[in-house]
């Protein structure tokens, strides 16, 4: 599953929705500081700083490793967390990874490996990645041809739309005129395996449940 939406577009509050379907999830915590985690924890995840702290009863896991001293500390210790997590989950399988900040982990921790390898790998090996960008630059393109389900929020840059394309089973054109009339927080969901029509959703914030 992919989701693309800009900041503050709601993907977090969208991703802390979908945890039900799932049985056993990890999220990936990135931020120094996000508000939306908490509605993680609220939904009973354990925060952990490391897969060290993950017992084998563990079903709801926020690994969100905390800012210490410096950027560069804090970005070489979340490398460190994240790539250790991609193999941990990759050995075990059967895990929903949320990948919620998927350009951060590519561009800015150089985990693109890890990320592509588990869309590729994922199905053979029992695991589900969520993946959510701000944009869809900068992130491996089985990110598109590797995804099911895509939710896709208002953007106007032309080289955004393009990349999207590679989205299979829907018509890029009319996909494209459909995001750029979204409001803030609504999304186009695309499935892309499947020749269904695209739908407009948006998460309800206050009954926090989603409408079709
Ligand atoms: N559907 C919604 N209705 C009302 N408020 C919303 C909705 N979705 C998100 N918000 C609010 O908007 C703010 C940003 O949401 P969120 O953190 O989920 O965005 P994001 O896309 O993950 O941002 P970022 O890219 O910076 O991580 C939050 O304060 C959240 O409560
Ligand atoms: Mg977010």
């Amino acid at each position: 599953m992919l989701i693309i939406a800009g900041t503050g577009q709601g993907k977090t509050t969208l991703t802390a929705r979908l945890v039900d379907y799932r049985k056993r999830n990890i999220v990936f915590g990135t931020k120094k500081a996000d508000s939306t985690y908490q509605d993680f924890i609220d939904r009973g995840f354990k925060r952990v700083q490391s897969i060290d702290e993950i017992s084998h009863f563990d079903k709801r896991v926020l690994l969100w490793p905390e800012y210490r001293t410096t950027i560069r500390e804090f970005k070489l210790r979340q490398a460190h967390e994240f790539k250790r997590a991609f193999d941990w989950a990759a050995g075990l399988g059967s895990w929903t990874i949320w990948n919620d900040e998927e350009l951060y982990m590519c561009r800015h921790l150089g985990l693109t490996d890890e990320v592509a390898w588990v869309l590729t790998q994922a199905r053979s090996s029992g695991l589900t990645m969520i993946n959510g960008s701000q944009r869809p630059a900068w992130i491996p393109l089985e990110s598109y041809n590797g995804s099911t389900h895509a939710f896709l929020a208002n953007s106007n840059e032309a080289a955004d739309a393009k990349r999207l394309a590679d989205l299979g089973a829907v018509n890029s054109k009319e996909l494209i005129y459909n995001m750029q009339r979204l409001k803030r927080y609504e999304y186009v969901y695309v499935n892309t395996r499947t020749h269904a029509q695209p739908v407009i959703i948006k998460v309800d914030d206050e009954r926090r449940s989603l409408r079709g």
